[in-house]
């Protein structure tokens, strides 16, 4: 059993119910598209069946790894981006205290910001430091440019042999200059599968080591994501990633091309960015796709709140709802109330945020936005690795019904071209004298 519900009765009169019914069969087709494995990019599905098949002994071994690195390092940086950084940037987010002074992992490579790595060198200098080094291809430049820096500081810091005990690299089995470093210096290394992309690959080492070492719990995230994956694998009117799926396609097709992810809490700002990236990378091409894009509220009604209330009538929300906050904060009464806020004491913050979210929906609705609403119970391991396979699988299915390949992303590689031929990268001589003459 999954604990996850979806709402689709607020679509602000954009789409009927029958509008959305009408995705049935292409929905029903692409659920067994995935089973089957007879879609385009059907090489890439390792994902679908990916929680039921990791075994205990494998995560048993992450685990153990993870404790390794943990007790031997003050902290541990994730080298990664993309898929190779969003997935357990989400989780460790969701679950982290917001004001902790100190975390057990830290993130690089997930930029190329010359001031965050001179900080980030800066904050490890009176620091044992271990790094877990994600690429799948094992070339790409921001994660090799980081990992070198860092590498570098932390063999001048402890010696090669014992920063080698500190290194971990999530890599392909064979391929890549990641692999054949690894293999070249005995890093401990764990693989990404060939059959699963970046963005779906949170649910393999490159998403759970991460996320041990940060303390959390990766068997409840798996054991979540293990529920989802059953109760989607069927087609169904009780299979909410099918609704989802078929819904969003129906919101799409009556012109509301951007879907905005809200969250009403700040806890899954990441989340909404691993998000972003899932479907943005998998549905983007061919001319098509909805625009994902992302708010915290209440943060952002006051700063993108008159947009959506009044802007173009294009876009849908789909609001991630926690039912139940972990901590209780109840507002005090005050015997002056010069700030008005008496009507309110003695609720509990929460009930005031279910009263925002409440509030803005309605408002929201009444402006011509439709609002697609998914509940979660609370955030913890359990509940994110449902989410996680829910938002995965109906990605997948909505990727068949818009008619693309949701498993493939020829366009990222563009700016790397470019980047590379304007680095002169051996190999890129023509690409460099292209670009010179376009500049
Ligand atoms: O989804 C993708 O393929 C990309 O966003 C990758 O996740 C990202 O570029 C990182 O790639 P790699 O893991 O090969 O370093």
């Amino acid at each position: 059993m999954n604990s996850i519900k979806l709402e689709n009765k607020n679509l602000a009169g954009v789409v009927t119910p029958e509008q959305i019914s009408a995705y049935d069969k292409v929905a029903t087709d692409a659920i067994y598209q995935i089973e089957n494995a007879t879609g385009e990019g059907s090489d890439f599905l390792g994902w679908a069946h990916l929680p039921s098949s990791i075994t205990d002994a494998e995560i048993e071994d992450i685990n153990n790894t993870a404790k390794n690195l943990s007790d031997n390092c003050d902290v541990v940086v994730a080298v990664g981006i993309g898929g190779s950084f969003l997935g357990a940037k989400a989780v460790n987010e969701a679950l982290s205290d917001a004001f902790a002074t100190s975390h057990k992992v830290v993130f690089a490579g997930q930029n190329i910001g010359e001031d965050y790595l001179s900080q980030l060198l800066n904050f490890l200098k009176d620091k044992t430091y271990g790094i877990i080094v994600i690429s799948k291809s094992g070339t790409t430049t921001e994660p090799a440019i980081a990992f070198r820096l860092l590498r570098e500081n932390l063999e001048k810091k402890l010696g090669k042999a014992e920063a080698s005990k500190r290194i971990v690299a999530v890599t392909d089995a064979s391929k890549g200059a990641l692999r054949k470093m690894a293999d070249t210096e005995g890093w401990k290394t764990y693989i990404i599968p060939d059959n699963v992309g970046g963005r779906f690959s949170v649910l393999t080492p490159v998403g759970l080591l991460p996320i041990a070492v940060a303390g959390f719990d990766i068997k409840a995230l798996v054991e979540g994501a293990r529920a989802m994956e059953m109760t989607t694998m069927k087609p169904g009117a009780d299979n909410i990633a099918q609704t989802y799926a078929m819904t969003r396609n129906a919101l799409y097709n009556a012109g509301k091309k951007i879907e905005i992810l809200v969250n009403y809490n700040p806890r899954l700002h990441y989340f909404a960015e691993w998000w972003k990236q899932l479907y943005g990378e998998s549905e983007g091409k061919d001319g098509k796709g909805i625009f994902p894009t992302a708010v915290d509220f209440s943060t952002d009604l006051h700063s993108m709140g008159q947009w959506i209330q009044e802007g173009e009538r294009t876009i849908f929300e789909t609001v991630l709802s926690v039912e139940c906050s972990d901590n209780t904060v109840v507002i005090p009464s005050d015997k002056d109330n010069l700030d008005g806020l008496n009507y309110i004491a003695g609720k509990r913050v929460d009930e005031v945020n279910k009263m925002a979210e409440l509030g803005t929906r309605i408002a929201h609705v009444d402006g011509g936005v439709p609002n697609i609403r998914i509940t979660i119970p609370s955030i913890n391991e359990k509940h994110l690795g449902e989410l996680i396979y829910f938002f995965e699988r109906a990605c997948g299915i909505s990727g068949y019904i818009l008619g693309i390949n949701p498993f493939n992303q020829p366009g990222v590689e563009a700016y790397k071209r470019n980047m590379f031929a304007l680095l002169e990268k051996p190999g890129y001589e023509q690409q460099t004298a292209e670009i010179k003459k376009r500049i």
